[in-house]
């Protein structure tokens, strides 16, 4: 698949964003191996620490529908910077990639970036 288009459908799942706290939505959208894609966004909670993250979600609904493993995520975030994953959802999506190996798409003022999970999380904790 494109990333564009994986990366306009995390658009479009950023506008769903619940980011009444920090005022960061976030947007993300899955691949998985067999090019079906799942979207979230981040949604906080007046107990901070209960927020969910944009990735974790998309991660979330793909894993009802049965997937296990994912390809890339693109994550968008209507900012300046590029949206990187946080440290926890870097482990969570290395669960679910192929022996850490996935694309993280990101948008940048150049076009669209991309790096490898295992790039921005080397030797993830895998049992
Ligand atoms: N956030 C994400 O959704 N994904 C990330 O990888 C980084 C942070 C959200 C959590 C919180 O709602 C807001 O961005 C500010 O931290």
């Amino acid at each position: 698949m494109d990333y564009n288009e994986l990366l306009n459908k995390a658009k479009s799942a950023s506008e769903h964003a619940y980011a009444p706290y920090s005022k960061f939505k976030v947007g993300a959208c899955v691949l998985t191996e067999d090019d079906k894609t799942y979207c979230g966004c981040n949604f906080e909670n007046s107990s901070f620490g209960l927020t969910i993250c944009a990735e974790r979600n998309a991660i979330g609904s793909a894993i009802v529908y049965g997937a296990r493993k994912i390809k890339a995520v693109a994550i968008y975030s209507p900012n300046t910077k590029l949206c990187y994953p946080c440290g926890a959802c870097r482990q969570v999506l290395c669960e679910f990639s192929d022996n850490n190996n996935m694309d993280i798409v990101l948008e940048c003022d150049e076009g669209i970036c991309v790096q490898n999970l295992n790039e921005l999380l080397p030797k993830g904790f895998i049992l």
